[in-house]
């Protein structure tokens, strides 16, 4: 494999093509994250493939190295790709349109109107809410005394009460269900319909696509609850995500109803299944190194003591920090950030064609043993620049939050969340993994997916 310093300038000859006509749709399909590490594996940092029936047929790249990640998303080139690839396709038909999705002039004019919202200084005016939901989440797990947990479940649970809370002022009861629900249906459909090597039209109606039209509807009602709720003036008047969306529209800037739903419905599920895996995966790794997770509670207790975590002590812990950063290297949320060549272009030295898709994989990336040392091993260290494995200087060596202009949007406000649920749950409680592994198996349906039940103890300590 490629070193990460090995410079890429000369073009070199034409990619061959890998596995066929049809077997890489389908091994996309079965398990994205494994098909895609056994390609880097056989086939090193480029992978091309060729996907449907001759005259019906895409290019497909799959690239494993930051200097592809450099070339994908930094300002100065990334406006060679654009956001059409078959997955943001579906995205939009599926999800209707917002800003995870949206392009050119649009997409300015989105992004413009919703940072105000994630700013540091937002951020701290959210992390009292946040609070107060993880710490209805962890009393309600107190009294419930059930010792084994299944990690993915309740995190999603509080990451979901936590984006309903401080984004839309409203409390998530109904909209956990809801989400639970339907959110996997139309994840799947997404998917699913992407990677088929001939696409029929959406409106088809196959029996994939109405289960994936009535998941949806599900979604849009829950979504136009909440947008009727503040409409009801409970909590008129506030500067969160849906109070800057109104007053985006009282300000007479075009919003239609659909944009409306689209970025309520694109914040209630960018915001809560990432930082859901990111804790998940997390407390699975402290859960099987309690020296390490005995080091963390150390250092909360130190710095809250008994009292609330906040945001400005959610900013003074390192260890922490560096745990969730270890934990999101080794599982991150995205682990794919695709895009389409709008122009001809190269990658890491070859050729591209526009209209070719051309796949960044963060998950292979993370794992590199040309980028990272030791890249199987759970060592925070080498983000608290402590250890012997220092984070490599390249920009997209760890990149769970993608880069460049169409960087996450939420990065802070769920480093903030995360770290402040890390110290309210470690706190008082010993976390105790039941798997009897770091590397636990995982799929991908938009976002990472532990392929089983995480499951650990969960126990109230002094
Ligand atoms: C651990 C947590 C998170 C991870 C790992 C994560 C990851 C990412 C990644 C990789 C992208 C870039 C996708 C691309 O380039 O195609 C992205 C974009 C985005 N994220 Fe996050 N995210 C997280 C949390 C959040 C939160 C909490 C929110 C909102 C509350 C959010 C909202 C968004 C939005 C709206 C975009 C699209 C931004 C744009 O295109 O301008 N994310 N996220």
């Amino acid at each position: 494999m490629t070193s990460v310093t090995e410079a890429r300038t000369a073009p070199r000859d034409p990619l061959p093509v890998v596995g066929g006509r049809f077997a890489p749709a389908l091994g996309f399909r079965r398990n994205a994250v494994a098909y895609a590490a056994a390609m880097w594996r056989a086939h090193g940092d480029i992978v091309r493939h060729v996907i449907g029936p001759p005259g019906m047929d895409r290019e497909m790249w799959l690239v494993h190295h930051p200097d592809g990640a450099t070339r994908l998303l930094s300002a100065s080139t990334s406006h060679a790709y654009a956001k059409r690839d078959q997955v943001h396709d579906e995205i939009s038909t599926w999800l209707g349109p917002g800003l995870l999705t949206a392009e050119g002039e649009e997409w300015t004019r989105q992004r413009r109107y919703l940072q105000p919202v994630f700013t540091r200084a937002a951020v701290a005016g959210y992390a009292d809410l946040m609070v107060d939901e993880i710490e209805d989440v962890v009393a309600e797990w107190d009294v419930s005394h059930a010792p084994t947990v299944d990690l993915s479940v309740l995190m999603q649970r509080l990451t979901l009460r936590v984006v309903v809370r401080t984004l839309f002022g409203d409390s998530a009861e109904g909209v956990v269900t809801h989400v639970r629900s339907s959110f996997p249906t139309v994840s799947d459909t997404i998917i699913r319909r992407a990677f088929v090597p001939v696409r029929l039209p959406a409106w088809v109606p196959t029996a994939r696509a109405r289960r994936g039209r009535a998941a949806a509807a599900d979604l849009f009602a829950v979504c136009d609850a909440i947008v009727e709720s503040r409409r009801g003036g409970r909590t008129a008047g506030r500067t969160d995500l849906l109070g800057r969306l109104e007053a985006v529209r009282d300000s007479g800037e075009h919003l239609t109803d659909d944009e409306l739903r689209g970025q309520v419905l694109t914040f209630l599920l960018a915001g809560h299944e990432t930082t859901s895996i990111a804790l998940t995966f997390a407390l699975h790794l402290l859960g099987r190194h309690q020296d390490v997770q005995d080091r963390v509670r150390d250092e909360v207790r130190g710095v809250v003591g008994d009292g609330r975590p906040t945001a400005a002590s959610a900013a003074h812990l390192p260890e922490t920090t560096a745990v969730l950063k270890e934990a999101m290297r080794l599982y991150p949320s995205a682990p794919f950030i695709g895009r389409m060549a709008a122009v001809d272009d190269e990658m890491l030295g070859h050729p591209v064609a526009a209209g070719t898709t051309v796949v960044v994989v963060p998950w292979t990336i993370h794992r590199h043993p040309g980028v990272w040392a030791d890249p199987l091993v759970f060592d925070p260290s080498r983000f608290s620049g402590t250890g012997a494995r220092p984070e490599p200087a390249h920009r997209y060596a760890w990149m769970p939050f993608g880069g460049g202009p169409r960087g996450c949007i939420g990065q802070h406000f769920s480093m903030v969340e995360a770290v402040l649920a890390l110290a309210v749950l470690l706190r008082d409680h010993r976390v105790t993994a039941l798997a009897g592994t770091d590397h636990l198996p995982v799929t991908s349906l938009i976002t990472l997916a532990p392929v089983d039940p995480v499951l650990a103890r969960l126990e109230r300590i002094g």
